[in-house]
């Protein structure tokens, strides 16, 4: 509730010192810093200083972990990483998880390299969701962005995502100026494929694209406007951070725009992130996390757990205003390393 100034007008409360209202349903874990791409918003090309292996959690401590978030009701939980197919037994984890009760709603986030390979036995312990980071449709743009030739095996896990049933299978496009900021490929792939395509604003706080350029969801929104027909679509639940979707008319698939530069939106984000050595996060802009990973070594109390959770859950603010990590240049620490 706003105070009242003594003047009698409302006080706006200052979104930065308010408590975060919205419900909070969605726990990013992620697996592993590990990637076998070099994706040049994400990673550098000669890698990142990796975690020593006994700093990474177990797959039994992160299952306790998300069992804890289950029981406080948060019903979703996504795995990322670096990239979470590169570790040993991911599969095994999927099925730990799809175990928990009450059920949560498992989905990964992967780049898609060894999806083929995976696929079946994903689908076959429960996994459903599945968002791909693929941000060019062809081999050379798709070498400039991620340093390495991996576009036909992406190509082959989408289809094979597809064919074992997977939905939705969503597509993550990041835009970069002058790179891959034709959205036309991937409309015409709408067209198609029943696949979701989002494009996402390149955020430069995490990333390596200094001398290629933003470009707002905004102006990908007018380019695919002014050359394809469009509807609105209702079909995939706008429970993420794209509130509407669109679809080419006729086309098998969707799309939709995800603007955190142009369009921040704190207010709406309803995720934890823990990172693979177990720091517990309420936004991608905190920079010290708790340290749930240290608990979790030492017990499996699911109660203990849950409390840090809602410790740190009360963290979370309107609007997150720590930006004391930033460097100078405005550099927040590389997005893989906090698992995106
Ligand atoms: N800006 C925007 N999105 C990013 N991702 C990683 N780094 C960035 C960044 N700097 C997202 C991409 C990718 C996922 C793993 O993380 O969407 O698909
Ligand atoms: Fe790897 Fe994903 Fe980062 Fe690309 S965006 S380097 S695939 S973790």
């Amino acid at each position: 509730m706003s105070k009242r100034k003594e003047d009698g007008k409302a006080q706006v409360p200052d979104p930065k010192e308010e408590r975060f209202r919205g419900k909070i349903d969605y726990l990013r874990v992620s697996v592993t810093d590990r990637c076998n791409l070099r994706c040049i918003y994400c990673m550098p090309e000669e890698g990142v200083k990796l975690l020593p292996p006994e700093k990474i959690l177990s797959y039994e401590e992160l299952t306790i972990l998300c069992r804890a978030a289950a029981r406080m009701g948060i019903g979703k939980v996504r795995i990322t990483g670096g990239e979470p197919l590169v570790r040993k037994n991911i599969v095994d984890f999927v099925e730990m998880l799809s175990g928990i009760v009450p059920a949560v709603d498992i989905s990964i986030t992967t780049n898609g390299v060894l999806l083929s390979e995976y696929a079946e036995s994903l689908k076959a312990v429960g996994l459903n969701r599945i968002n791909i980071s693929l941000d060019a449709l062809d081999p050379e743009t798709y070498r400039l962005i991620t340093k390495r030739d991996g576009f036909a095996a992406v190509m082959k896990g989408i289809n094979k995502a597809l064919e074992v049933g997977m939905s939705p299978v969503k597509i993550n496009v990041v835009a970069l100026k002058g790179t891959n900021d034709d959205p036309s490929p991937f409309i015409d792939l709408t067209r198609i494929l029943p696949v979701h395509v989002r494009f996402i604003e390149y955020m430069p706080q995490f990333g390596n694209a200094k001398n290629l350029m933003f470009v707002s969801g905004k102006e990908i929104m007018e380019r695919i406007r002014s050359i394809f027909p469009l509807e609105e679509t209702r079909e995939i639940e706008a429970w993420g951070p794209a509130k509407k979707h669109y679809r080419v008319k006729g086309a098998l698939g969707t799309f939709a725009l995800i603007s955190p530069v142009s369009s921040h939106f704190c207010s709406d984000c309803n995720r934890l992130r823990v990172s693979c050595n177990g720091k517990l996060r309420a936004c991608l802009f905190d920079s010290d996390g708790i340290d749930v990973g240290r608990i979790l070594r030492v017990s499996d109390d699911i109660e203990e757990i849950a409390e840090i959770i809602k410790k740190q859950l009360s963290r979370k603010r309107k609007e997150f205003s720590n930006r004391s990590f930033l460097d100078k240049s405005g550099f927040a620490g590389w997005m893989s390393s906090i698992g995106g």
